[in-house]
C-alpha cells in the first residue's frame, strides 16, 4: 500500500463561496459582465480553421462567442510540433513539469469568474455545479502534479540480487490525444490533458464540439503558466476531428471520456492502424443502481436520490438511474420522494435558485424525450414535472421518474433528468445485484442500509467502480474518491487516483553490472 503522506502539500480547491453575500455580489456583478462578452477565438495551434458560432442551451437565440474549429489540414500540422515538442517536456522532469501545472491551477482559481461564466453559458451548469466543476479542474491539476514530482523526478532503484544496479525511470510516451465529454467540459478536458503531461507526453486536446470556448480557455492559461505551445494543442471539432487523431499511428495514446460507442469506434480505429500500438484509456457511460433496503432513513434517502438523479440535470456519468426500493417501505418512501421531486426548481442556470437546467442540446432533448415516450407507450406508469414556459426557449427536458420492473427494462444509459423506480421483496437484495450486475456497466452504485451484511454483500457481489453507502452517488472527490469504472463503463484506471498518471507513462529499466 502507498503510505498516506505521499501528498503531504496538497489541499482540494476550496473554491468559491456561493453563501458568502458579498462574495456572490460581486460574482453576479462579473457575471454580468461577462454575459456581454462575445469574444472570437482562434486557438494558436490553427492555422486553416473553420469558423462556427458556439451557443448555449439555455437559450437558442444566445451567443457565447466564435470558435475557429480545426481542419483536418490542422491535425496534420499539430502531429508533427506535438511530436517535435516531446522529447524536451520529458526530459525537462516531474518536478519542472509540476510547477507549470500548480500555476495553471493557480491561473483557473485566479479566473474563475470566466470559468464559471463559460460553464453557465455555453454548458448550462448552475451556479453550484459550476463552481464543482473548477474546483474539480483544479484539484485535477495539482493532483497530477503532485503524481508528477513523485514518479518522474528520480529513478527507481529495484532489488540487485546479483550485485547488479537496477534503476526503473518513467516517461513519457509521445503524443497523446485526449478526447473529452461536454459535461465535464473543463474537469475532464484538462483533467485528461495534465495527466498526459505529467507523465511527459505532448497532447493534442480535442474538447466536445458543443463546449470549445470553456476549452480555450484552459489551454489559454496553461500557456499562460509556461506550458509550451506545442506540448499543449487545441483541436476543436467534432467527432471526425477525433477520428482523424485515433487513426494516426503517430499518436501514442489516446485518452477518452464519452459514451460506449465511441469508445469502441476508437477502440477499432486504432487496432485498424499499422504500426505500434497505441495505448487506449476510456471512461464511459454506466447504467447506475441505488439500493434502499427497509432500513434506511427515508428524509436521507430522499435528498441523496434528489441530488443524484437531478443534479447537473442528471447529466453526469455517475448519476443514478435505476432506484431500487425494497417492496415494505417503497409506497413510503415514493411519497416523499415525488413530494421532493415536486418541489425541484427547473429554469435559467443563471440563476442561483435552479436546480434543473437544461440538457445540453437538441440532439439530446429529443433522444430524452422520446425515451420518456416509448416507456409511457410500453405501459410504464410516468411522473412528469411541467417545464416553466420560460424553458421554451432552450433544450429542457422536464424530469421525470418512471416505475419499471427492473434495470432490465430501462435498456441503454439515458442521460438527463430521469430516473426509473423499481421495486424488490424482502430476500431479493442477490437478485437485484445479479440483475445490475448483467448490464455489463460498472460505474456506481450506491446503498441505503443500516444492516452491516447488506452493505457486505453488496460490496463483495457488485462489479463496480465507485459504491456509496448512505450518501449521494455524485460528485467523487479527487484523491479521496478515484473515479471510473468497469466492463462496458471503462478500461480504468481511475481518474484522481494513483494508477492514473502511470497509465500514461512508458517503463525503461537500466541494469548495471558493478
Ligand atoms: P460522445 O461519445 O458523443 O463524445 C465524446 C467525445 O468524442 C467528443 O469530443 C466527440 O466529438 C468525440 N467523438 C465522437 N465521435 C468520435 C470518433 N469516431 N472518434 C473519436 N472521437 C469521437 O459523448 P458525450 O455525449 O460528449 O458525453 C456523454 C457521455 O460521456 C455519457 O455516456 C457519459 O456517461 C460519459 N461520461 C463518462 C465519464 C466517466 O468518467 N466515466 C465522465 C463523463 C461523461
Ligand atoms: N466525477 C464525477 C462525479 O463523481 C463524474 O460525479
Amino acid at each position: 500500500p502507498l503510505p498516506a503522506n505521499i501528498y503531504p502539500n496538497r489541499l482540494n480547491s476550496a473554491g468559491v463561496d456561493l453563501a458568502h453575500r458579498p462574495t456572490m455580489t460581486t460574482l453576479r456583478e462579473r457575471l454580468a459582465e461577462l454575459a456581454r462578452d462575445f469574444p472570437e477565438v482562434k486557438p494558436e495551434s490553427i492555422q486553416h480553421g473553420l469558423m462556427r458560432k458556439v451557443r448555449g442551451p439555455q437559450d437558442a437565440a444566445s451567443l457565447v462567442g466564435t470558435i475557429h474549429d480545426a481542419t483536418l489540414a490542422d491535425v496534420e500540422a499539430m502531429i508533427p510540433r506535438a511530436l517535435a515538442a516531446q522529447p524536451a517536456w520529458d526530459a525537462l522532469g516531474g518536478v519542472e513539469r509540476a510547477a507549470l501545472l500548480d500555476k495553471a491551477a493557480d491561473l483557473c482559481e485566479e479566473n474563475s469568474d470566466r470559468i464559471i461564466s463559460l460553464c453557465q453559458r455555453e454548458a448550462g451548469k448552475t451556479p453550484v455545479d459550476a463552481v464543482l466543476e473548477l474546483r474539480e479542474a483544479v484539484d485535477f491539476l495539482r493532483y497530477y502534479a503532485c503524481e508528477a514530482r513523485l514518479l518522474f523526478s528520480a529513478p527507481q532503484p529495484l532489488p540487485g540480487p546479483t550485485g547488479e544496479e537496477n534503476l526503473l525511470r518513467l516517461h513519457g510516451r509521445g503524443v497523446f490525444a485526449t478526447i473529452a465529454p461536454w459535461n465535464f467540459p473543463l474537469a475532464i478536458f484538462i483533467g485528461m490533458a495534465s495527466a498526459a503531461m505529467a507523465a511527459g507526453n505532448s497532447v493534442i486536446a480535442k474538447p466536445a464540439e458543443q463546449t470549445p470556448m470553456i476549452a480555450a480557455l484552459a489551454v489559454e492559461l496553461c500557456h499562460q503558466a509556461g506550458i509550451p505551445a506545442d506540448v499543449l494543442q487545441l483541436a476543436p471539432g467534432d467527432g471526425a476531428i477525433g477520428a482523424a487523431l485515433t487513426a494516426d499511428p503517430r499518436i501514442s495514446g489516446v485518452a477518452f471520456t464519452g459514451s460506449v460507442a465511441t469508445a469502441q469506434a476508437i477502440n477499432r480505429a486504432m487496432a485498424a492502424r499499422e504500426g505500434p500500438i497505441g495505448k487506449l484509456i476510456a471512461e464511459t457511460g454506466g447504467q447506475n443502481a441505488m439500493i434502499v433496503d427497509s432500513s434506511a432513513l427515508p428524509e436521507q434517502v430522499t435528498r441523496d436520490v434528489m441530488s443524484s438523479a437531478f443534479q447537473s440535470a442528471g447529466q453526469r456519468c455517475s448519476a443514478l438511474r435505476v432506484l431500487y426500493v425494497q417492496e415494505d417501505v417503497a409506497d413510503t418512501m415514493l411519497a416523499m420522494i415525488r413530494g421532493a421531486f415536486e418541489a425541484l426548481v427547473i429554469g435559467d442556470p443563471a440563476d442561483p435558485a435552479t436546480d434543473v437546467g437544461p440538457v445540453i442540446d437538441a440532439e439530446a432533448k429529443a433522444s430524452l424525450d422520446a425515451h420518456v415516450a416509448e416507456m409511457a407507450a410500453r405501459g410504464y406508469t410516468v411522473w412528469q414535472r411541467d417545464l416553466p414556459p420560460a424553458c421554451a426557449k432552450g433544450t429542457y427536458v422536464a424530469p421525470t421518474i418512471i416505475e419499471v420492473g427492473s434495470i432490465a427494462d430501462v435498456g441503454e444509459e439515458h442521460f438527463g433528468p430521469v430516473l426509473h423506480i423499481a421495486r424488490f421483496p424482502a430476500g431479493g437484495l442477490e437478485q437485484v445485484i445479479t440483475d445490475i450486475n448483467a448490464t455489463g456497466y460498472g460505474l456506481t452504485l450506491g446503498v441505503h442500509s443500516r444492516i452491516g451484511a447488506v452493505r457486505r454483500l453488496v460490496e463483495a457481489k457488485a462489479r463496480v467502480g465507485n459504491l456509496y453507502v448512505n450518501r449521494n452517488q455524485i460528485g467523487a472527490v479527487v484523491g479521496s474518491q478515484p473515479f471510473g469504472g468497469e466492463g462496458l463503463s471503462g478500461t480504468g484506471p481511475k481518474a484522481g487516483g494513483p494508477h492514473y498518471v502511470t497509465a500514461f507513462a512508458t517503463e525503461r529499466v537500466t541494469c548495471v553490472d558493478t
